[in-house]
């Protein structure tokens, strides 16, 4: 299985905490078990801060770094090995394996916290944490702090500054590394080899989550934990609903279905879409929007490469789109106009892209300073354009109603420009239909 390697696990936790201040400490919690109803757990998934600094998979565990601490720098709190709950849930890593297998330098039992972390706060001059995301641990910090106050007549010294840890850990992860690069190519080449299959096995009379479980098999197989994101598995006029996951209908004869899935490998996400004709065969509409929707894609990578902002992708997008949508008699008037008074809204009514990493809508600025962020090596993005025809638009001819179509793609900026994850699966419409003609072939 490719994953992230430990060393780059302790990589990360130095850079962060050579972004500290002297004589500060950091203190993230691990998410919280998600309870799906009565006694039902969700499946587990990490915190992607707390993933990101210790490849720790379990809950009920709180990372403290406390850069320059001579008895070491990492603490992990933890639960203690238990055979009984070992038996019924499965191992742990105890106080022992965190620092064999996790590189903690120190390890205590998460159930001794309160006794132990208001000493390790004392007399530190700062503290960064999440504030904000998690109430409850933001109660506890508060509550460990109280703790140092209360003691200040004894001569305890409670911190005096509180900074969200978002903007440095963020920054970091908004730049992915090589070894992060890989694992996203990985989840990328099984998140496409998933659109194949469905692509393959699309035949009208199906539902939509027949198509939902050949891409969840194929997650699965690949070594997958789960979809990076609700599945998104929409056909006919249900791909004009942009976050669709009812995921029920039957594909009809005529209909696109537009497929929005990728899986996650290790806490990192692949986001993919594609859209094609459940019988196999785009009608002249259809494949009149999808071509525009790829010519505006491919314009929008152009735009991808060091030193371009990263509002020129979109822009490139809304261009392309609206020219297309005017040459088609679905908007009327002058370019330029158009795009100023955002009329190719109410056929493209969101962004090309987002960052992507751990999370799918990945953590990072897009401005500074006010100004869009300029592209450098190792920021990884999606380009997602799409043209939505709404059913109920009475201002365009009855034949482009219902159509709906996105593509989207995953990218890292590289030196000269960027590279495509996502190239591994077909995306022209001779190529799209020449793969479900085979799989139909090949079937019968
Ligand atoms: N799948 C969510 C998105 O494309 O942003
Ligand atoms: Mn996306
Ligand atoms: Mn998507």
């Amino acid at each position: 299985m490719i994953h992230i390697p430990k060393s780059e696990y302790s990589r990360r936790r130095k850079a962060l905490m050579a972004q500290m201040v002297p004589n500060s400490i950091a203190i993230l919690p691990a998410a919280a078990v998600a309870i799906r109803n009565r006694d039902v757990e969700h499946v587990y998934r990490q915190d992607s801060d707390f993933q990101y600094l210790s490849g720790f998979p379990e809950p009920q565990a709180v990372i403290v770094l406390m850069p320059g601490r001579l008895h070491g720098e990492y603490i992990l709190f933890c639960r203690e090995r238990n055979a009984e709950r070992e038996m019924w849930d499965g191992l742990r890593a105890g106080q022992e394996g965190a620092i064999r297998d996790f590189g903690a330098d120190d390890a205590f039992p998460i159930t001794d916290i309160d006794d132990i972390l208001p000493g390790l706060i004392e007399g530190r001059d700062r503290v960064y944490s999440a504030m904000g995301s998690n109430p409850e641990f933001d109660r506890h910090l508060m509550d460990w702090i109280n703790v140092i106050r209360s003691k200040a007549h004894l001569g305890a010294q409670p911190p005096n500054e509180f900074v969200a840890l978002d903007h440095l850990l963020h920054d970091m992860r908004l730049y992915k590394s090589a070894a992060e690069v890989k694992v996203m190519r990985e989840a990328a080449r099984i998140s496409a080899q998933a659109h194949i299959r469905a692509m393959q096995v699309s035949r009208v009379g199906l539902h939509e989550f027949s198509l939902e479980a050949e891409l969840d098999y194929e997650f699965r197989k690949g070594g997958a934990k789960m979809p990076a994101y609700g599945s998104i598995v929409a056909a006919g006029r249900n791909s004009c609903i942009l976050h669709y996951q009812q995921n029920d209908a039957v594909l009809k004869d005529g209909d696109l279905v537009l497929i929005d899935a990728g899986c996650e490998i290790d806490c990192y996400a692949s986001d993919i879409t594609r859209t094609w004709p459940v019988n196999g065969k785009y009608s002249a509409e259809q494949k009149a929007i999808y071509e525009l929707v790829l010519a505006s894609q491919e314009a929008a990578f152009a735009e991808i490469a060091p030193n371009k902002h990263w509002n020129q992708a979109h822009e490139a997008t809304v261009r392309v789109i609206t020219t297309g949508l005017v040459k088609l008699g679905l908007l009327q008037g002058d370019v330029d106009e158009l795009i100023a008074s955002e009329a190719y809204k109410a056929f493209y009514m969101h962004r090309a892209g987002h960052w992507l990493g751990m999370d799918v809508h990945d953590v990072g600025e897009y401005k500074v300073g006010g100004e869009w962020r300029v592209l450098e090596v190792g920021m990884a993005l999606t380009v997602e354009p799409g043209i939505y025809i709404s059913p109920d638009n009475q201002n365009v001819a009855k034949k482009w109603r219902g159509i709906g179509v996105r593509i989207e793609d995953d990218v890292v900026v590289t030196k000269t420009g960027c590279e495509i994850l996502t190239k591994g699966v077909p995306k022209t419409v001779a190529e799209i239909e020449a793969l479900m003609a085979a799989a139909r072939a090949q079937a019968a």
